[in-house]
């Protein structure tokens, strides 16, 4: 698997303006995602965890400072462009799921084709394949109400993969689930990400999911406090990690 980082944030700030107030979201922050990784990015309300991955998804633009994705340059990209590369590079997966109401479960996860250009026929039978994966091949024409809830998070999960992106960003996946449903629904990430290698960068509020990620990055004021991954060879800042890459039968 190739080492180059999938994203690379270099000193990167987000101020909002709002009724002519600047509200400083993310004040200098600076950390690559690497191929495959399994981030866990953790901080208290506020502290600029969703400001920064919608940064890391190409939803949004830095005020200031360096964002590559998937080694493209965000700053020099129209808003054409950072929307394909953004349909090319990315899924996003989000605490309510966002899925289309009307729309069948099949037909929701086929959408990120269409951007493609991809044909109906295929555009349904990749669809139909991943919510395989996901456990809901019975459930291809349902709508979202016609849903449980950890069964439209699996569709949504399975829009964000159709495109076979190399990081999947999760802002709070679980948020909306009971216990038992957003065990299982965490389950199936880690496995997509040792499956696919999809690198995974999941906000939780969580400690004992946090626990469960390669990585840890703490947030506190809109900079990074802590990051697992900083220091090469010692088990972390944070000091509930594992080792480096011990696995823990992951
Ligand atoms: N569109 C906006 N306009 C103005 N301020 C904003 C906007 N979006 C977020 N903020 C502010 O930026 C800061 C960071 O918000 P953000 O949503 O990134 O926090 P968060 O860490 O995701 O919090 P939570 O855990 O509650 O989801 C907050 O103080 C918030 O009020
Ligand atoms: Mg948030």
């Amino acid at each position: 698997m190739s080492r180059a980082p999938a994203i690379e944030a270099v000193d990167v700030s987000r101020t909002y303006q709002l009724d002519g107030v600047s509200v400083p979201a993310l004040r200098g922050v600076s950390l690559t995602v690497g191929a495959g990784d399994y981030v866990a990015l953790i901080g208290p309300s506020g502290s600029g965890k969703s400001t920064l991955m919608h940064l890391l998804g190409g939803l949004d633009r830095p005020t200031a400072g360096r964002l590559v994705i998937g080694g493209r340059e965000v700053g020099t990209l129209s808003p054409p462009e950072l929307a394909r590369l953004r349909n090319e590079t990315i899924g996003f997966v989000f605490q309510a799921f966002h899925l289309l109401p009307r729309t069948s479960a099949v037909d929701n996860v086929a959408l990120p084709l269409v951007y493609r250009g991809v044909g109906a026929r295929q555009r349904r039978e990749r669809a139909a394949a991943m919510l395989g994966r996901v456990g809901l091949g019975h459930r291809l024409h349902h709508r979202p109400n016609q849903l449980s809830g950890g069964e439209q998070q699996r569709v949504a999960i399975a829009r964000a993969l159709v495109t076979d992106p190399t990081v999947l960003l999760a802002d709070e996946p679980t948020g909306n689930l009971d216990s038992t449903t957003g065990a299982a629904v965490l389950e199936l990430l880690e496995r997509l990400n040792t499956e696919s290698g999809v690198a995974l960068v999941m906000v939780t509020h969580d400690a004992e999911v946090a626990a469960r990620a390669r990585r840890r990055i703490a947030m506190r004021d809109g900079v990074v406090v802590a990051d697992s991954a900083a220091l090469p060879g010692e088990a972390s800042v944070l000091g509930e990690a594992r080792p480096a890459d011990g696995g823990g039968g992951r």
